[in-house]
């Protein structure tokens, strides 16, 4: 089976696409450089999957790293570079950290996948190159809004810099897939998102709160134009995210793509209120969360969700898993992370 390269893949999403791989019979060659991550991450893998991929401790800002890795493993078919900086308020404060490590690190890889004869490239973009859309729900033809942060830049930038590479370079496929927001763990609870210091995620922040971890969860802002006037987000399971990266990577493999450069909305087609996500939360733990209402936070945009109708029709790609899903795995998660402690 061919051999896959999974940036970031002891990360969150990472992970979980890393054990779908391997159900499908790829070999996993996983890179990072634990700055967000722990190595106990790849037992979780192992013990879910019955393999352990292959583990280079290596950061990828070091191109000469980057240029080994590729000599050394010269039979692989293709990358999905989950690699990055991912905090937006970290970035708006050290620009330079997340230009570095989100475009370097991006620039290194294409400059290796040049050198290959064929190559099939993912990369993790973001919704929030919609910024706030003006119509609901958005498709991938929605205008790229200017970025509210460093981050955001940095998918967007990303993105133009895969398009022009593929634009003049044949043997590179790729497919920027735009995350909506991905929640839950996986339904074994071996792996699921660990969030260093506090977490910027509305889910992670509950779980958190609601093992007493946290006080108190701050809801920002009860007076948008919404039905209960929390923001809206498109919450999809971490595991059905995992999924489609699969189905987007064979789509290169198997040459089915249309173009060299694609991109796809990944969400499940629903908004879901900050309010709704605490009731799901509530129903499946059987807890209540302390709460509270307060000011609207700078920069949230006020609805973000999918039109999933391209990722369905032409990666054939659905969601399986609903919220409470979602909820239920993430609170498994967390009471298993902190009897673990
Ligand atoms: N989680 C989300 O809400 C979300 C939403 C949209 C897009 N994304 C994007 O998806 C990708 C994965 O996100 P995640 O939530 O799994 O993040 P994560 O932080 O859990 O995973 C990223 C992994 O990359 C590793 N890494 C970072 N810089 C590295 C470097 N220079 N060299 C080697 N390894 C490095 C980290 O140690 C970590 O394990 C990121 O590109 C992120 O921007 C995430």
């Amino acid at each position: 089976m061919d051999k896959i390269l999974v940036t970031g893949g002891l990360g969150f999403i990472g992970s979980h696409t890393v054990v779908e791989l391997q159900k499908e019979g790829y070999e996993v060659v996983i890179i990072d450089n634990l700055s967000n991550s722990s190595i106990n991450v790849l037992d979780g893998i192992t013990s879910i999957s019955g393999k352990k991929p292959i583990f280079e401790n290596l950061d990828l800002r070091d191109r000469a790293d980057v240029e080994a890795f590729f000599a050394k493993h010269n039979d692989i078919k293709g990358v999905i570079h989950f690699a990055a900086s991912k905090a937006v308020g970290e970035s708006v404060k050290e620009p330079l950290l997340y230009y570095e490590n989100n475009i370097s690190t991006l620039v290194y890889i294409l400059k290796e996948l040049k050198k290959l004869p064929e190559a099939s490239f993912i990369f993790s973009s973001s919704c929030t190159v919609y910024g706030q859309a003006d119509e609901l729900p958005i498709t991938e033809n929605d205008p790229v809004k200017k970025a509210e942060s460093p981050y955001g830049n940095t998918k967007q930038i990303g993105e133009e810099i895969i398009r022009d590479t593929c634009k003049v370079t044949p043997s590179i496929k790729a497919i920027a897939l735009r995350y909506f927001n991905p929640v839950g763990a996986h339904e074994s609870v071996n792996i699921g998102e660990l969030p260093i210091g506090v977490p910027q995620n509305l889910v992670p922040f509950i779980t958190q709160t609601a093992i007493g971890l946290r006080e108190q969860l701050s809801v920002f802002g009860d007076d948008y134009p919404t039905a209960d006037g929390t923001c809206i987000r498109d919450y999809i399971h971490v595991v059905d995210l995992a999924n489609a990266h699969v189905v987007a990577l064979e789509r290169l493999l198997k040459n089915n793509n249309k173009a060299n450069y694609e991109t796809f909305n990944l969400g499940t087609g629903t908004g879901s209120s900050v309010l709704e996500v605490i009731k799901s939360f509530e129903k499946v733990s059987g807890k209540k969360l302390n709460y509270k209402i307060v000011g609207r936070r700078e920069g949230d945009v006020i609805s973000a969700y999918a039109d999933t109708t391209k990722a369905n029709e032409e990666l054939g790609w659905k969601t399986k898993l609903s919220l409470d899903d979602a909820m239920r795995s993430a609170w498994n998660w967390e009471q298993k992370v902190r009897k673990d402690k």
